[in-house]
């Protein structure tokens, strides 16, 4: 199947690089994740996707499979949740008999600052991005292992520096960090590769959504961001097209940032030090926010 022109930014990769192999992805069903699988089943793999809404889950893989010509199959299952997961895996296995790349996408985020985070939202957000990406990596390694794979984990920037109201995706994120270069050192030697991508500000997503206010492309992005725009999904799924790519055969343990070299010249995007003496001044600027 060629590449779809309609999305040339990802014609500089060879077609079908990625035939005969499949991917397992948590948090495919949408925003970044959803690119992510499209873009590497343009590239010629087929896939898994791994969330907890089984009916959405079902709509993406049946539009991924006719946007790509490739295979795709659903398999419901929160990622907080050991036993679901491995039934996920299981399902792969049967229906593919294979698997070579993981993306770790699942993940949790709101805007609350560390004085209004009460323990259980502190604590869901690490289940899912940290103990669902551990969850993740246990249950689907053996196979890895196997086909000499590689792991992919969307991180973030934030924890690069404080970031206002991210407490826990801080915490959450470099955690991941840190779980994908232990990783890269432990399963090198198998042959395995783990990287992680951390995307900047990307337009239409959950997250972007949640935590750049609102009219800032043209306000806001152009101060904070060097580049000057917001990223698109598809700079992420080219990011993970390479990393997964023999072009990336010696890459492992490293991070791939991709946000226009926002994080060089970083302030905050919510007014500082306003936001965090008075949270309700925040409330207007930001879609999501109950805070
Ligand atoms: N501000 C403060 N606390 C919040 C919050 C917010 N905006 N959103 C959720 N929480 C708290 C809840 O109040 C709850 O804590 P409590 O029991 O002390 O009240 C805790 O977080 C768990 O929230 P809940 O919604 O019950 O958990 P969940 O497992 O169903 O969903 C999320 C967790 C993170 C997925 C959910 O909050 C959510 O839908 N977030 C937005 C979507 C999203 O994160 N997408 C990914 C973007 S990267």
């Amino acid at each position: 199947m060629p590449v779809n022109k309609a999305h040339p930014s990802t014609s500089v990769f060879k077609d079908n690089i990625f035939n005969g192999q499949v991917v397992f992805i948590t948090g495919g069903r949408s925003g970044i994740g959803y690119t992510v699988v499209e873009t590497l089943m343009r590239h010629g793999a087929d896939a898994v996707i791994v969330g907890r809404d089984a009916k959405g889950l079902a709509e993406s893989a049946a539009a991924l499979q006719k946007s790509t010509g490739k295979r795709c199959i659903a398999a419901s299952a929160d990622v907080r949740k050991v036993d679901q997961i491995r039934a996920a895996v299981d399902k792969a296995i049967e229906a593919f008999g294979r698997i070579d790349f993981v993306v770790c996408g699942a993940a949790g985020n709101f805007l609350a600052p560390i004085s209004a985070l009460s323990e259980n939202a502190f604590r869901t957000v690490i289940e899912i991005d940290t103990l669902g990406t551990y969850n993740t990596v246990k249950a689907t390694l053996p196979h890895v292992r196997k086909t000499q794979g590689a792991y992919l984990h969307i991180s973030a920037t934030l924890h690069y520096r404080g970031v206002p109201y991210q407490a826990h995706v801080g915490a959450a994120k470099a955690a991941v960090d840190a779980l994908s270069q232990v990783i890269a050192v432990e399963e090198g030697p198998r042959g395995v590769r783990s990287n992680v991508v951390a995307p900047g500000p990307i337009a239409n997503t959950e997250g972007t959504l949640r935590l750049v206010p609102k009219g800032s492309e043209t306000d806001i992005i152009p101060r904070i961001v060097p580049l000057a725009r917001f990223g698109e999904t598809i700079d992420i799924g080219n990011a993970a097209v390479y990393l997964f790519s023999p072009a990336a055969s010696y890459v492992s343990g490293s991070v791939l940032v991709v946000d226009g070299g926002e994080m060089h010249i970083r302030g905050t995007s919510l007014p500082y030090p306003e936001s965090v003496l008075d949270p309700e001044s925040t409330k207007k600027l930001v879609v999501g926010s109950k805070l």
